[in-house]
């Protein structure tokens, strides 16, 4: 069949026009353009990567119930996270190195969320110093910590966070110790010479560059430094430290919410790590709902893992995350365009939510609820009632 010789306009086609890549078109044109071992260790995850799947699969499992006549002329996707103004609720999750997919790393990607008015997140394991990165920043910028053993790290890396502008500290509670991520032992995966964890000093750096077959060297970095006695005890040393806001990313459990909430924490990211610490652990979106119910609003939701679509994230917000967080499709359209491929992946993202909020007669994030989806289990039972003030 012919093509039609006008193509209607096409909302995703970005400002390249009908060339522009969709998230999708990224991966593939990302994975023939990394070094194999450095594809391998973005795209895989722990054991058998079943918790990667899984994440993904999630969302799979609910349909979409969507309202009709309802005016959807203007949806609103503008909110806020910990205080300050997002464009949409889609943030960019911490990675370590993104100097791995592109020579300008984090600055580029930062200044991309800045564009279109994201949240980043920068990691302890950035390959630019997280000055360069506020630096580049225009939008929200918040800081990743691992606790490392050498508390006085961590100590400095938060001094150096409030002094550089970043508003909020995410605490990654998953990562006691690194999980074995086949892919990379078998791989022998270390970093290529010139990246290096620049927010930490040489003894961080060492032996992270010289790779042997059957072993990772970010693992074995991780067996020596990560700190795997971090407790609750020890999180009340971090808040006596700062008044940025804490984030504990990593929380799968109501109990683990509730007892964070208690302590103040004022944000939660509901997370598998991207399926790359405990396999088999349970999908993020399917924990998502007994965090909320347990922090019953006193801490701000988020969820990541497996986001990979607007109507994901609509799904997401429907089971009461306040926003999510993307992490590989970043990095496929860093490593594809720079800043252009990462601005490229996050309003395809805001685009999409804006058509799925349209086409389910939610224009405003405080009309997405529940009421919206079905869940795995077959139809959900929602009580039938008069909703005049939906629109
Ligand atoms: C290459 C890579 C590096 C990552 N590095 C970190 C990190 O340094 N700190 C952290 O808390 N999470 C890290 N993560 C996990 C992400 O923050 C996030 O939880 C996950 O990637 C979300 O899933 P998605 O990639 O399916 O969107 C990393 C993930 C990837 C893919």
């Amino acid at each position: 069949m012919t093509p039609p010789s006008t193509v209607p306009a096409d909302p995703h086609s970005g400002p390249e026009g009908p060339t522009a890549l969709l998230p999708r078109d990224y991966a593939a044109a990302a994975r023939e353009r990394l070094d194999g071992p450095v594809w391998d260790y973005i795209a895989g995850g722990s054991g058998d990567e079943v918790s990667l799947r899984g994440d993904r699969a999630a969302y799979d499992r609910y349909r979409l119930r969507p309202r009709v006549l309802v005016d959807v002329s203007h949806c609103e996707l503008s909110t806020t996270l910990l205080g300050r103004p997002v464009a949409f609720p889609v943030g960019i999750a911490p990675m370590a190195y993104h100097r791995l997919v592109h020579p300008e790393g984090e600055t580029a990607t930062v200044r991309a969320a800045g564009e279109v008015g994201a949240l980043t997140i920068a990691s302890t394991f950035a390959s630019k110093t997280l000055e360069e990165t506020a630096r580049a920043a225009t939008g929200p910028l918040w800081l990743q910590l691992y606790v490392l053993r050498r508390r006085e790290i961590t100590e400095s890396l938060v001094r150096r966070a409030e002094a550089a502008g970043y508003r909020a500290l995410v605490i990654t509670v998953d990562t006691p110790r690194m999980a074995r991520r086949e892919r990379d032992l078998r791989n022998g995966f270390s970093l290529p010479s010139h990246i290096r964890p620049v927010n930490l000093d040489a003894d961080h750096t060492a032996g992270l560059h010289r790779g042997r077959s059957g072993s990772s060297t970010l693992a074995e970095h991780s067996a020596r430094h990560h700190d795997a006695a971090f407790t609750w005890e020890d999180l009340a040393w971090l808040r006596s430290l700062t008044d940025l806001p804490l984030v504990l990313k990593g929380v799968l459990t109501a109990q683990d919410a509730l007892r964070a909430a208690d302590l103040g924490v004022e944000g939660l990211v509901v997370s598998t790590h991207g399926g790359r610490q405990l396999d088999g652990a349970v999908a993020a979106l399917d924990a998502l709902p007994e965090v909320v119910a347990a922090v019953e609003g006193r801490c701000e939701v988020l969820v990541d893992g497996g986001v990979r679509r607007g109507t994901d994230v609509l799904k997401a917000l429907a089971l009461g995350a306040r926003a999510v967080l993307v992490g590989r499709p970043v990095l496929w359209g860093l490593a594809v365009d720079g800043a252009a491929g990462v601005e490229q992946v996050l309003s395809t993202l805001q685009d999409e939510l804006a058509e799925a909020m349209a086409l389910t007669g939610r224009p405003r994030l405080d009309t997405i609820d529940r009421e919206l989806l079905n869940g795995p289990s077959g139809f959900a039972n929602h009580s039938i009632t008069h909703d005049r003030d939906m629109a």
